[in-house]
């Protein structure tokens, strides 16, 4: 319920009204007892609680209180289960009111434009349909606890290096189909309580300071109405900011800034409504904070411990399973190698780093399930180059095993906030252990934890590959699990795995240059560029395997041919055809066949994840709408549909189609047409109302230009021929002037009726 906040505000002086618009301290809000105000505190998420109770920073170097480490967002991501993600997010939430905490500064939304981007663990796909929907449940999630989330960071931060100052240079069609539209559906739908500005600069323009994404986006189109707070430390002109619809400064400069916004206000060159605005906004989120505190709440360590299992069970991916070497079978001795056993990476490093109330380690939790195992460490976590006396080591001990596990990864020095990484390369102690130990032994088991993508030289010579992660603080518990066959893994890729890094988009463009990253491969992010540009990936976007088999059969749509404003219903039937439940995540992407405007290959619209027991079958529904056909059109300032043709894929992956159908959709839209000098003969053709006016003028021109544009018996076809691109004037020059000025203005006019 909204409070009424206007006469508490009456009461405030302009200096206390300014001083709200900052910080009291690091992680707290400003408080005026004078008038019963009270300070909220904001932390870090999103992984977990990183409620920090002596000295603050924000880059997770201090100490903070212990909380339950749930899977990092990459990891989340590939359970492809918003109802999870929930449910992680309410176990994050009542930790947060336990602690009274008022928001948790989480999710993170930004996409994965390169694999190379040192935060990727912390954002969820390169998709910003899978993205959002993962945000928003994420979202949904922690307010349910009564505490608020804040979405980060608005927008295009997608790299590290600069991150503070960078200017992204982007066109509007990609940044509304991918980085916008990755908090789009978020924030309309999980109604964060905060959003936060991102710190760099947008084609420009500093996030902090623009009123395009702050006033346009954000408040105007998606009706937003929370407090929009800075990242730490990412004011630039606070005045600015403010005018922009930047509400509150974090954390707290001394009340620097907050003077220059006062003195503004007097000298009248700021309207003191902004000002108002602004408190107002934050007022009301204590004020929602308040109401929602249901008396105090204790947290469950052991239950959210189980829920972080849980969760994981269903995020990791199994990549390769070369004659079903996974799950291992309990006979033989099994040689488990590698640091990451016994000191497990399980969460990112910098802002998002907690302090686990537990956790497991790999080693210990397979001992648990079968003992009969022999450790070697064969690298040490940190190792760049191979130790041979450790390899050594490592080779003699599995000499004596039957299959060979290793535990490889990358550590928080090469994968952290504020760094982005230089190559997708796993360090060469690992490389080279994997392959001596793969030449020598067939049966071996890789385990990755990392936060984003590595290149795999061993891939064909080890049996099977499992991707990790970063689990959260039941990793070991988990990875034994699956290991095992205790968990039957489901997850699936929410990012492409390159082949190699120079076959990544933005290879040429990352991170920039001369404080400017320029967005080149717009649109073509991820799976989106590589099925465009047919390059075959290690791992492509949405697939991961499963101990089960699946069959799919009768796919069905409800009408072949619909306008853009009806609702098209797919459905498919899937079938568990193995003799163990597991769970599948079945996918729907859509092609635009006849596309005018560029496209990429195919688009994720909808997605679904089903468990199923052995020879059960269920039938998937989906619902696809307007948008799921869009796209953003630069001319118009909207999306778009363009009617034609368009295939509706049901894939195991972006890559593993199992049934196709084609649907015709029409466009409802009537744009308002605006021809002039410089109108082409081919777009006057395009539009039904000025086509058959548009024939008289083809036929007027060849005749009397005297040209022979093989317009042929058909001048249906015209299109193919060169006279399409001619612009309208040029019936002037052409006709010597037989066509004059006034002819071509009096035919503009009637183009324009018609
Ligand atoms: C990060 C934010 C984080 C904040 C507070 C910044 O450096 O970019 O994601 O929430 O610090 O720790």
């Amino acid at each position: 319920m909204k409070e009424n906040l206007d006469p508490l505000i009456q009461q405030m002086t302009l200096e206390e009204e300014c001083s709200m618009l900052s910080g009291e301290s690091f992680w707290h809000t400003q408080s005026i007892p004078r008038l019963g105000i009270e300070h909220m505190m904001l932390t870090d998420g999103p992984a977990g609680l990183r409620k920090q109770t002596e000295k603050a920073d924000h880059l997770g170097q201090n100490p903070s209180v212990p909380a339950t480490c749930f899977p990092s967002e990459a990891a989340l991501a590939s359970s492809w289960n918003p109802d999870l993600i929930c449910e992680v997010g309410h176990g994050l939430g009542e930790e947060c009111r336990a602690q009274d905490v008022a928001v948790v500064l989480g999710p993170g939304a930004n996409i994965k434009r390169s694999p190379l981007c040192g935060r990727n663990f912390e954002y969820f796909s390169e998709d910003p349909y899978l993205s959002s929907h993962m945000a928003a449940a994420y979202i949904q999630g922690i307010q349910s606890a009564g505490v608020g989330a804040c979405i980060k960071h608005f927008a295009a931060n997608n790299q590290e290096t600069h991150r503070l100052t960078t200017n992204v240079a982007v066109d509007e069609k990609t940044l509304r189909e991918i980085y916008l539209e990755s908090f789009r559906y978020a924030i309309i739908n999980g109604n964060p309580w905060m959003v936060m500005c991102a710190y760099n600069c947008l084609n420009g323009t500093f996030a902090s300071e623009s009123e395009y994404l702050l006033q346009k986006v954000l408040r105007e189109e998606w009706q937003y109405s929370g407090v929009v707070v800075t990242d730490w430390g990412g004011v630039n002109d606070r005045v600015k900011s403010l005018t922009a619809g930047l509400d509150l400064e974090m954390p707290d400069s001394g009340g620097v800034f907050d003077c220059k916004v006062n003195k503004a206000v007097e000298e009248g060159t700021l309207q003191k409504e902004y000002v108002d605005s602004s408190v107002k906004r934050i007022l009301q989120l204590l004020s929602l904070y308040r109401q929602s505190k249901m008396g105090k709440v204790r947290f469950d360590p052991e239950k959210n411990h189980e829920l972080a299992v849980k969760a994981g069970g269903e995020c990791v991916i199994l990549l390769k399973n070369e004659n079903e070497i996974l799950p291992l079978v309990q006979t033989g001795k099994i040689a488990v190698i590698g640091e990451f056993a016994v000191k497990p990476r399980f969460q990112g490093g910098g802002s998002s780093h907690t302090n686990p109330t537990k956790i497991t380690n790999a080693k210990e939790e397979i001992e648990k399930l079968y003992p009969n195992v022999a450790y070697a460490t064969g690298f040490y976590i940190n190792d760049k180059e191979s130790n041979s006396k450790l390899v050594q080591e490592a080779l003699e001990i599995t000499n004596q095993c039957d299959k060979v596990v290793v535990f490889a990864g990358l550590s928080e020095k090469y994968e952290t906030e504020g760094i982005d990484r230089t190559s997708l390369n796993l360090p060469a102690a690992q490389n080279v252990l994997i392959k001596k130990l793969a030449e020598r032994k067939k049966n071996v088991v890789v385990v990755l934890s990392n936060g984003a993508p590595v290149l795999m030289p061993w891939k064909d010579q080890v049996q099977g590959i499992v991707e990790g992660y970063l689990l959260g603080q039941a990793s070991g518990k988990i990875l034994a699990g699956v290991l095992f066959g205790k968990i039957n893994p489901s997850g699936k890729l929410a990012e492409t795995f390159p082949n190699r890094l120079e076959d990544t988009p933005c290879y040429l463009d990352f991170p920039g240059n001369q404080g400017q990253v320029q967005y080149r491969e717009n649109i073509f992010v991820g799976y989106r560029y590589y099925d465009s540009k047919h390059i075959p990936p290690l791992f492509e976007f949405g697939f991961g395997l499963s101990y089960s088999d699946f069959l799919y059969s009768d796919m069905m749509v409800n009408q072949n041919s619909a306008t853009d404003l009806d609702e098209i219903t797919v459905q498919v039937k899937v079938k568990n055809i193995s003799d163990i439940a597991g769970s599948e995540i079945v996918q729907l992407y859509v092609h635009d066949q006849q596309t005018k405007v560029q496209r990429p290959e195919k688009e994720l619209k909808e997605f679904g994840k089903v468990l199923l027991e052995p020879g059960e079958e269920k039938t998937i529904h989906f619902r696809l709408d307007r948008h799921s056909f869009s796209y953003y059109d630069e001319k118009h300032s909207q999306w778009l549909v363009q009617s034609g043709k368009f295939d509706l894929l049901i894939g195991q992956s972006s890559r593993r189609i199992m049934c196709k159908k084609t649907i015709e959709v029409c466009s409802t839209f009537q744009p308002k047409q605006n021809f002039n000098t410089n109108t082409s003969f081919g777009e006057i053709f395009e539009f039904p109302s000025t086509r058959e006016y548009a024939k008289e003028l083809i036929e007027y021109f060849e005749r009397e230009s005297g040209i022979d544009f093989h317009l042929g018996d058909n001048i249906e076809d015209f299109a193919q021929t060169v006279i399409s691109d001619f612009p309208l004037k040029a019936l002037v020059t052409f006709t010597k002037g037989r066509f004059s000025e006034i002819d071509l203005e009096q035919t503009i006019q009637k183009l324009n009726k018609l």
